[in-house]
């Protein structure tokens, strides 16, 4: 898929210690990154709780998001879905009988995020529903959501191994609480505030400090009163609960944008501007860590200040310096580190990433995935329980018999290492393209857009 050739050359710049294949393909251009993930979500579940019909523009139409789209359309709501734009008129009441199957495929923040909302919006005696999902979400751990839940009353019955999906979910009357969370999670955070809103119960989360703060900005839109600093510990969520219907901009996902601004940062001679990237403080720790990391960078801020805020950010590279990411700094950035490890790999001296043991429990064990692929490029990384040690600057070359990257399905692990690819000598390519759908449907195609090709094409 990427061939960027196998000569090796100096690549010039500051760093003449750092090789690259000769005929590298620059990244120019301006990106507008797809939608935030987690607030697309966020709209298509929390529009459940508003006392009428709601409306996003800029909505990321993706295979996890469609999961939470299409969960509110078969709890009763109206849906309509055209391009980036959706308008949700969420049902009257919450269904009176029967059981519901909702397929959560590989979406944790669509499994999650429902536990805690269908746990208090169910009526006691009413509907169940019955959540199930991919191989790989039914092997991620729910009893981190499902155990304080039950302490609040929640009924969920464990239907095949355990604290995993299959889930069932039945109504009941909940209390609200104090809780401390074992894992700074937004959606264990999430799932325990839109329980709270939908039994009208007030809830106080703390643990969850420098996580996304989506749904409490969300929800004070929708005129739910809910105490937070960005970023900060605790949240207090105690009303008054009557949720309004909302008109929700979603801005761009720096997850996503986090690709294109490490390969500007890799391939010399690239520039690359994102537009209307989300700068909300709680999601621009891979913007810090760049700019430790000595890329540069330069942020405007262009609006959303009032809900979520919005901005244009342009990356070229630098000289390229080792850093350090710890336990406080990773709700931050977690779903970034998979291509800061790939930064690492072109950074002068020893970087650490460590803190960071809940990557193992993500979409794939993250940690094990990108330490050994990149070993097979020839990086010099060591696996750690909680993250990487990586020492930089080493080429990156593909061997010639090298069969494909092993993505194990994940969509962050497939676009982390096609940007390796870019600055590896040899062909490259993944067992699994299509899983980027998952985030990034369109990224291929940004891809050639940026290195100045015909979309879609080599
Ligand atoms: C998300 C929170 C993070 C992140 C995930 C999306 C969210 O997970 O990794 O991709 O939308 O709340 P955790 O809250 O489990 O860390």
């Amino acid at each position: 898929m990427i061939d960027p050739g196998c000569r090796w050359a100096p690549a010039g710049g500051n760093d003449l210690t750092r090789q690259l294949p000769s005929d590298y393909v620059s990244l120019r251009g301006t990106v507008a990154v797809p939608g935030d993930k987690s607030v697309s979500h966020r709209v298509a579940l929390m529009s459940l709780l508003a006392g009428g019909g709601c409306r996003a523009t800029g909505w990321l139409a993706s295979a996890d998001t469609l999961a939470s789209l299409e969960a509110v359309r078969a709890l009763g709501a109206r849906v309509l879905h055209r391009g980036a734009e959706i308008q949700i008129e969420p049902p009257t009441a919450p269904p009176v009988s029967g059981e519901i199957r909702i397929d959560c495929g590989n979406s944790g923040t669509t499994a999650r995020l429902l536990c805690g909302l269908l746990a208090g919006w169910l009526l006691p005696g009413g509907a169940s529903v019955v959540l199930t999902g991919d191989d790989s979400l039914s092997g991620r751990p729910m009893a981190r959501v499902i155990d304080p839940l039950r302490r609040m009353g929640a009924l969920i019955d464990e239907l095949d191994h355990g604290p995993h999906l299959p889930l069932r979910i039945r109504g009941a009357r909940l209390a609200g609480g104090e809780f401390d969370l074992a894992v700074a999670s937004a959606q264990v955070k999430s799932a325990l505030l839109l329980a709270g809103v939908a039994a009208e119960v007030e809830v106080t989360v703390r643990g969850a400090g420098g996580s996304r703060d989506h749904s409490e900005r969300l929800l004070r839109g929708m005129g739910v009163s809910v105490d937070f600093d960005a970023g900060g510990d605790p949240v207090h969520l105690f009303g008054p609960f009557e949720p309004k219907p909302f008109d929700q901009p979603v801005p761009g996902d720096p997850s996503s944008a986090a690709f294109w601004q490490v390969a500007a940062a890799l391939v010399p001679d690239s520039e690359v501007t994102i537009s209307g990237q989300s700068l909300n403080p709680g999601r621009t720790g891979a913007l810090e860590v760049l700019r430790r990391a000595g890329v540069h960078l330069t942020v405007t801020e262009t609006g959303g200040q009032e809900s979520e805020p919005t901005g244009d950010v342009v990356v070229r590279g630098g000289d390229l310096q080792a850093f350090r990411i710890s336990a406080p700094e990773v709700p931050g950035l977690i779903d970034e580190l998979p291509i800061l490890a790939v930064l690492a790999t072109q950074c002068e001296g020893k970087t650490q990433i460590r803190g960071a043991a809940d990557l193992r429990v993500k979409e794939s064990d993250r940690i094990a995935a990108m330490g050994s692929q990149l070993r097979r490029l020839g990086a010099d990384v060591e696996d750690r329980v909680d993250g990487w040690c990586i020492t930089g600057p080493t080429p990156l070359a593909a061997a010639a018999d090298l069969p494909a990257f092993v993505t194990g399905g994940d969509h962050r692990i497939a676009m982390a290492l096609t940007i390796a690819g870019l600055i590896a000598a040899g062909e490259t390519k993944l067992d699994d393209p299509d899983c980027v759908a998952v985030s990034y449907p369109e990224f291929f195609n940004d891809l050639a857009s940026l290195q100045g090709r015909a979309n879609g094409t080599e």
